[in-house]
């Protein structure tokens, strides 16, 4: 399982040194939470923190993962690519375009993911199977860090599982996900789990990582 640390509940006046902290104890997908206020009721950061990790990506050989929680997201696609962000995900329910999104996506060169919410059916992203490298299925409604994960998601990850069949499309849970959730997580076939809250918290990030690997069976506690 790939862990991608979402820097939202990271210390923002330590940005670039909790990302290279992390990247350092072999993390290699960093979650970039994108929000308008308007898709979702909060407001975050845009290209701008993008670019400024890019250098920490490549010094790390780090893919920069932009979750876009905006509503219309074609407009801004070129503004995150041009930034730097390696893989951009938008939102199904944030344009009646989808499928366009994707292709603009491809066409700055990127990689595109396509997300839903936890009420939104698989069958929204169905025609996109075999158009994108990744799907992201929330698992809280989105918005914030923190909050507890919805188990009812888990039974669509193996849906989508199913769906996908041997697809090299990667299924991302995105909320929630902690030592106690994140087993059940990849038993139901997610292949990478968004982790904020679970690193950016009171433990040393290495140590939070650790326990996350060892949740997995990743990791020998205490090595
Ligand atoms: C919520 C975001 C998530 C969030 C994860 O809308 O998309 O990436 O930051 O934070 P935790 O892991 O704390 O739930
Ligand atoms: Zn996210």
């Amino acid at each position: 399982m790939r862990l991608a640390p979402s820097i939202l509940t990271a210390d923002f006046a330590r940005l670039g040194e909790q990302v290279a902290t992390a990247c350092a104890a072999g993390i290699d997908w960093i979650h970039l939470d994108v929000m308008d206020g308007r898709f979702v009721p909060n407001i975050s950061f845009g290209p701008l923190v993008v670019r400024a990790l890019r250098p920490l990506a490549d010094q790390y050989g780090a893919l920069l993962d932009a979750h876009l929680m905006i509503v219309e997201p074609e407009r801004y696609l070129a503004d995150f690519a041009a930034a730097g962000a390696d893989l951009i995900t938008v939102h199904a329910e944030a344009t009646p375009h989808v499928h366009r999104a994707v292709q603009m996506i491809h066409d700055l060169g990127k990689k595109a993911g396509v997300a839903i919410n936890p009420a939104t059916p698989l069958s929204m992203v169905e025609e996109l199977i075999d158009q994108v490298e990744l799907i992201l299925l929330m698992t809280v409604n989105p918005g914030f860090g923190g909050q507890t994960l919805i188990p009812s998601v888990l039974t669509k990850v193996q849906r989508l599982r199913t769906l996908l069949g041997d697809r090299p499309v990667e299924i991302m849970v995105d909320g929630g996900v902690n030592p106690t959730t994140i087993a059940a997580c990849a038993t139901a076939g997610a292949t990478v789990a968004v982790v904020g809250s679970a690193v950016f918290g009171p433990q040393p990030i290495p140590d939070a990582i650790n326990e996350l690997r060892i949740a997995l069976g990743e990791a020998v506690p205490g090595k």
